[in-house]
């Protein structure tokens, strides 16, 4: 047999601990699939006496995770710490210099410094492997750059944020609003230690640049996300939604424009009746649509020990056997420069606006529409409280330019109360 693949392994939360489970219990099935065995020879972690669950007396222990990543003992670093800035991008950048291959969870690294990062991979003869950062167990970094290679990518959409998932899922089936879910995710741990990067739509973003630069053959370009998270999304909103076919997801979505890289992740409105609209509680999917292969959608665990330590496995195996693809799928010096378009294609849009309960009142509003350009599709009112009525309106396809003038001038009026809602129906 071939001599081992010997892993740094670099954060023993419950990741880093999935990965040592998957190598103990399936360590004989791996080294026939990979052609030789693969083991870990040392870790890094904060705390040196913390209770794992787990016997880590057969690995060598560095306090320093940059000392890990240096090792002569170590081949490739596995990073699964977290984190941007500090101990996890100088442990990356530690063992790229030193040649070594890196496999990775951290998305949020890659996102802000994945060009850099493949570049200096690529100079060194190496590579970064990040199955792990987006959407959990889903293997959708391998779909892309190896499975769908041969298609042009036409359009890329996923639910990758479990948490947000799970707070839409909740107040839709118990009726709670948004705090009181918020609350309860965080009573179950789901949230992360900064509750934005969920419900934000920030860790959700993450994943999607590094997604759209796969499918596009462009730079990372997280800054060009148009990105708006779930805090504004009432019961109310949901139910109504519902009551038109509708459910509301978090919903990320990346396609070429003629105007250049569209990419947004906002709350968007998908049939019921769809893959996207039937997805419920932590899970994620992602759909991806190519010229030849039509429609194809993946779906599972986003996140979790298993499915993570899955994902990162996947990626070890793959370098164990020797298989080094560019970071993001062509060499990062031929990547292109990104030129982001902000929601330039069209849409349906689901509007509700409460209207004072005035003779004239739709009238005037859709005129607002009309001028704006927006053509209305369908549309249902509600029974009257406290003296206005909710009015919700369908529209046929509208820019997001034209449905935020429309909203302004209607808002201008004397008949519209409080704020209008104005959500996208993506056509999934
Ligand atoms: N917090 C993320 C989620 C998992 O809820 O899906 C890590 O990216």
């Amino acid at each position: 047999m071939p001599a081992p693949l010997r892993i740094g392994l670099a954060g023993l939360g419950t990741v880093g601990i999935g990965v040592i489970e998957i190598i103990q219990n399936h360590a004989e099935m791996i080294a026939m699939r990979a052609g030789r065995p693969i083991i870990i020879t040392a870790i890094s972690a904060r705390d040196p006496k913390r209770d794992r669950g787990i016997d880590l007396s057969g690995f060598a222990w560095e306090d320093d995770p940059v000392a890990l990543a240096r090792r002569d003992d170590v081949d490739i670093l596995v990073e699964v710490m977290g984190g941007h800035e500090g101990a996890a991008r100088a442990a990356t950048e530690a063992a790229l210099e030193a040649g070594k291959d890196v496999v990775t969870a951290n998305k949020a690294l890659l996102a802000h410094y994945g060009q850099a990062l493949a570049e200096k991979a690529e100079a060194a003869g190496c590579t970064i492997r990040f199955e792990a950062a987006v959407a959990g167990g889903i293997p959708i970094i391998k779909s892309l750059t190896e499975g769908l290679a041969g298609n042009s990518i036409r359009r890329v959409m996923g639910v990758m944020n479990g948490t947000c998932n799970y707070i839409l899922t909740r107040m839709e089936d118990a009726g709670l609003p948004y705090e009181m879910v918020f609350e309860e995710a965080r009573a179950l741990g789901y949230l992360e230690a900064d509750p934005n990067l969920d419900v934000g739509g920030i860790d959700a973003s993450h994943k999607l640049s590094l997604l759209s630069s796969i499918a596009f053959g462009t730079k990372v370009a997280f800054d060009g996300i148009e990105m708006e998270g779930i805090g504004a999304i009432s019961v109310d909103d949901i139910q109504r939604a519902g009551d038109m076919g509708y459910r509301i997801k978090l919903l990320g979505v990346a396609q070429m424009t003629g105007r250049g890289l569209e990419q947004r992740m906002t709350p968007c409105l998908v049939p019921q009746d769809s893959p996207l609209g039937q997805l419920s509680g932590g899970t994620n999917m992602v759909v991806v649509e190519g010229d030849a292969v039509g429609q194809i959608v993946l779906r599972g665990a986003g996140a979790g020990r298993g499915p993570t330590a899955s994902a990162v496995m996947g990626d070890v195996i793959d370098l164990a056997r020797g298989i080094r693809t560019p970071v993001f799928g062509i060499p990062a010096t031929k990547l292109a420069e990104t030129v982001s378009a902000h929601s330039a294609a069209p849409s349906a849009w689901y509007l509700r606006i409460r209207l004072v309960d005035k003779p004239g009142a739709l009238a005037k509003v859709a005129t607002k529409l009309g001028d704006a350009g927006v053509s209305i599709n369908r549309m249902r009112q509600y029974g009257h409280s406290d003296g206005d009525a909710p009015v919700l309106i369908v529209t046929h396809k509208a820019t997001r330019d034209d449905i935020l003038t429309a909203m302004a001038a209607a808002r201008a009026t004397n008949v519209v109360v409080g704020e209008p809602v104005a959500l996208r129906i993506e056509d999934v």
